[in-house]
């Protein structure tokens, strides 16, 4: 092969190299030691003084040509590779962006502190207590003795662990053992509004294994239900800010008040215009009850109420399915921030 033709070689073989790897061998093949050039170079001891000269100045010109042709093929595929990069991990930065969201109370949260700032209000203390609880405060002294079917209304979660004393532990079905805690370590007249979680055997659209209530308790010598009442429509008028609230007590069985009542209210205009809503159960506390708390029942009287706060936010938006607020879902949430 003359230079011409191996200069031509390697035009065509560079232009084969797919990628800079199989490029720099190739390269072994027309300037390394036993290359095309190289051999051609070792003929040059054959030719005359004026012949080498000449011949061994076009060699030099051919492997400059061969050195650029190089370069340039080695440039073509690092930008084809750049580019393919450029493509496959493409940012379309037109997109929107995800943002970073301040957060906000979750609606039913937001009911917790919504209630206990209006009780706080009409001179209530705000109290809290523990969702392990005795079987003792949750039931026994709340009146539901053992075996009592009003128990089995709500069946809770027992926790394995017993306490030094062997009593039984559980998660609290509603916050009404509270009250217990409370009347004991207070002295009447005294009024108090307690929020938490409460826990159930029980999952469907409008249950829910874990939720949330707010207890009251107003205990002093003489009280009548009409206390009960002007503080529930109070608390509800606030709540839902609005006036076209009505409040109607309808009789109804709990084993710690006695009498016992559902409290239902309607709103006169809106989406549930017209309808009597179950809102809370309410009632007298029980002489039982209060010999329980320490308090002589001859002297001292009581009133009591428990709400759903999921039921109330569920009211204030219009909201049909209780499985909503324990979703998660940002897309439901923020509605609400
Ligand atoms: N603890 C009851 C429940 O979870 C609600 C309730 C009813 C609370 C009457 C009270 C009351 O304080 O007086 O269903």
């Amino acid at each position: 092969m003359n230079v011409e033709q191996i200069v031509a070689h390697a035009r065509d073989v560079f232009a084969k190299a797919e990628d800079i790897a199989s490029l720099e061998n190739a390269k072994a093949r027309f300037l390394g030691k036993t290359g095309e050039l190289s051999t051609l170079l070792k003929t040059l001891g054959a030719l005359d003084i004026a012949a080498r000269k000449r011949e061994g100045a076009r060699m030099n010109v051919a492997k400059q040509q061969i050195e650029d042709l190089l370069r340039a093929r080695r440039e073509t595929l690092k930008r084809a590779l750049m580019q393919r990069r450029l493509t496959a991990e493409a940012i379309d930065v037109t997109l929107p962006g995800r943002g970073i969201g301040p957060g906000a109370l979750h609606p039913v949260m937001n009911s917790w502190e919504r209630a206990e700032n209006i009780f706080r209000g009409i001179g209530f203390d705000i109290a809290d207590g523990p969702e392990i609880e005795t079987e003792w405060t949750n039931f026994t002294a709340l009146n539901s003795p053992e075996n009592h079917p009003a128990r089995s209304m709500q069946d809770t979660f027992y926790i394995d662990a017993h306490r030094a004393t062997g009593e039984r532990l559980l998660l609290r079905t509603h916050t009404s053992p509270m009250q217990i805690r409370y009347a004991r370590a207070h002295r009447p007249p005294l009024r108090v509004l307690t929020a938490g979680r409460t826990y159930r055997v029980d999952s469907d659209a409008t249950h829910a294994p874990m939720f949330h209530q707010v207890e009251g308790l107003w205990i002093d010598e003489r009280l009548s239900f009409a206390e009960l009442k002007g503080v529930y429509i109070h608390f509800l008028r606030q709540f839902f800010e609005r006036d076209d609230v009505h409040i109607r007590f309808r009789p109804s069985y709990f084993p710690f008040t006695e009498p016992s009542a559902e409290i239902d209210m309607k709103f006169e205009q809106g989406r549930y215009a017209g309808r009597w809503l179950e809102v809370s159960g309410a009632g007298q506390v029980h002489p039982n009850v209060l010999h329980n708390m320490g308090l002589d029942p001859e002297r001292y009287m009581g009133f009591a109420f428990g709400s759903g706060l999921e039921r109330l936010t569920m009211l204030r938006y219009g909201i049909e399915d209780l499985r909503l607020f324990f979703e998660g879902d940002v897309r439901f949430l923020k509605q609400f921030a």
